[in-house]
């Protein structure tokens, strides 16, 4: 028997950052998944398949023995082991068109994927216990995490994070997601926000209550089908993520080749690399390819409504 689970990756469209720190932020789910395919073995290891190799350990292993990578999934094969006299050993194995490190929701949607797919072995989980099980999971890799982005990945659609209400009246956005080809890593991203919080105290409780504003603004606009308001809003947080200095040189010259035919540009995800996201109107999207150097992937994205979804085979 083969317990099958994928979820979307995702973008940030407002508030990174800022939301570890308490305020709202806007999400949106994308058409880019990640699988996860779970079954029982008689080894008694825990054995994991993934793009970035091959982990094969005894059951009893701690998810602190293994490497980052692999820690959501020798976390939840362990939960579930314990919970389970029956399970010997676990093979999983992880199929991804997700970018890796680069702010789309790789590792979250891997959390919620495994989630999925190992306690499926068992029984059909609520969205509800999904979620709460993969953000146990991501915080072996990130233990800061606001738990955002493990929440849309698990919902789907677009979300004003901690609601889990999908925003309804998303008009037609044209996004288009470019990749600086930079990793980056989101742990040491927030460090660094954290060290600017600490010294720069007065300033980011403002940047905190701008961005509340700014998101209230963006509901607005959306509901007013106002793409210029939306544009503007966007490449304000940029701003807001510039002060944070999780910004950068590569980042910068991506959103200012984009600048004449971009309604708004910036971040999405923890910064330093990663990607940015480009509101552009349709009849600008052939000017894309001229505008950006060549060594950047892009690609428009699509508002993915299922979030996780989960199926036995037998
Ligand atoms: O770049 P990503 O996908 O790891 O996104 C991180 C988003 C942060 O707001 C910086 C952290 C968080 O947990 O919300």
């Amino acid at each position: 028997m083969k317990s099958i689970a994928s979820a979307p990756g995702k973008i940030i469209l407002f508030g990174e950052h800022f939301v570890v720190h308490g305020t709202k932020a806007i999400l949106a789910a994308i058409d880019k998944r990640v699988t996860v395919t779970s079954s029982f073995t008689e080894n008694k290891t825990i054995r994991v398949n993934s793009k970035l190799g091959t982990l094969d350990v005894p059951i009893s292993s701690s998810y602190k023995e293994v490497k980052n990578e692999f820690r959501p999934f020798v976390y939840l094969a362990n939960k579930m082991i314990d919970s389970n006299q029956n399970a010997n050993g676990l093979e999983i194995t992880i199929d991804s068109d997700i970018p890796i490190g680069v702010g789309l929701g790789s590792s979250s949607a891997c959390c919620v994927a495994a989630a999925g797919s190992i306690f499926g072995l068992f029984k059909e989980w609520s969205s509800e216990e999904i979620l709460k099980i993969s953000i146990e999971a991501e915080k072996t890799i990130f233990p800061d995490t606001s738990g955002a982005d493990c929440t849309v990945c698990t919902y789907g659609g677009m979300i004003e994070y901690p609601s889990i209400e999908k925003i309804g009246n998303t008009f037609d956005l044209n996004l288009l997601i470019v990749n600086s080809m930079i990793p980056h890593n989101t742990k040491n991203s927030v460090e660094k926000v954290n060290k600017f919080k600490e010294n720069n105290e007065e300033r980011f409780s403002q940047l905190c209550d701008l961005e509340t504003k700014l998101i209230d603004e963006v509901i607005t606009a959306m509901k007013n089908n106002d793409t210029t308001t939306f544009g503007l809003k966007i490449s304000e947080n940029q701003k807001y993520l510039e002060e944070i200095q999780v910004s950068n040189e590569t980042i910068n010259g991506m959103i200012s080749s984009l600048k004449e035919i971009s309604l708004g540009t910036k971040i999405t995800g923890a910064g330093d690399g990663g990607c940015v996201i480009a509101l552009i109107k349709d009849e600008d999207m052939d000017k894309v390819p001229a505008l950006l150097p060549k060594d950047k992937e892009y690609f428009s994205a699509k508002i993915d409504t299922k979030g996780v979804v989960w199926k036995i085979e037998k």
